[in-house]
């Protein structure tokens, strides 16, 4: 069977990552959590202080992404790839919401883009593999064989997001969670470098009333389609 790139883009908390899991175990290919290094870019800023009640400094956080580093490492109860930043796997700290607020405005600064995306693009390789991200279809692998935008309501989404945090123990509000995935939604679509939008060839998934299992079913019968006919 040959090796293909899967690009999976879309709007925030619409399972994107979850799908992408999925996909990648069935097909045994790699999996790439682009939003991970994102978010660990902007953990790092905050912890080096280059980010102050959402005020990015730019200067501090341009001489500090010379020293970020970030890799994936499997963690063998999950089965998955923990993101490691400079050595130390922040898989958790970068989920919180207080990241998710400082996540957009750090990724649309063209100095993190550059920076990410051509680490993203040597991680793909000569591999079979699922990215998923923002603009991974327009930007990242434009000539990905498989491409898939996904969305669904704000309010769904938020939903979905809001049960996350609170299941990990995180006290949180729903109109904040909203809120962030508004606002994301936003930033992420209106910055000038890379803005979140459906390549022209990728298949669009509402999932606002669609199941996991079904969507991984109809993303799985269309790539097989597609690696069959490579
Ligand atoms: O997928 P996520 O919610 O973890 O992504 C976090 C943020 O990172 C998202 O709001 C926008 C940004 N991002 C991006 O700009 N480009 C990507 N390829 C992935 C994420």
């Amino acid at each position: 069977m040959s090796s293909i790139t899967i690009a999976i883009d879309g709007y925030s908390s619409t399972g994107k990552s979850t799908l992408a899991k999925k996909l990648a175990k069935a097909l045994n290919y790699v999996y790439v959590d682009t939003g991970a290094m994102y978010r660990s870019v902007t953990l790092a800023a905050m912890q080096a202080g280059a980010i102050n009640n959402g005020k990015i400094d730019r200067t501090k956080l341009k001489s500090l992404l010379k020293s970020v580093e970030i890799s994936f490492q499997l963690n063998e109860k999950t089965g998955n790839g923990d993101v490691i930043l400079n050595g130390k796997n922040v898989e958790e700290e970068i989920r919180s919401l207080e990241v998710s607020k400082n996540v957009s405005n750090v990724a649309a600064i063209s100095a993190v883009r550059k920076k990410l995306v051509e680490q993203q693009q040597q991680m793909g390789k000569g591999l079979g593999l699922v990215m998923d991200g923002r603009d991974i279809g327009t930007v990242v692998f434009p000539s990905a064989e498989v491409k898939f935008f996904l969305t669904a309501s704000p309010e769904k989404r938020a939903t979905r997001r809001y049960k996350e945090l609170l299941d990990r123990g995180d006290n949180v509000k729903y109109a904040d969670v909203l809120k962030n995935v508004q606002d994301r939604d936003y930033i992420d679509s209106h910055r000038e470098d890379s803005p979140l939008k459906k390549a022209n060839d990728a298949i669009e998934i509402d999932n606002s009333d669609m199941g996991l299992e079904e969507q991984l079913e109809r993303m799985l019968s269309y790539t097989k389609d597609v690696i069959e006919l490579q």
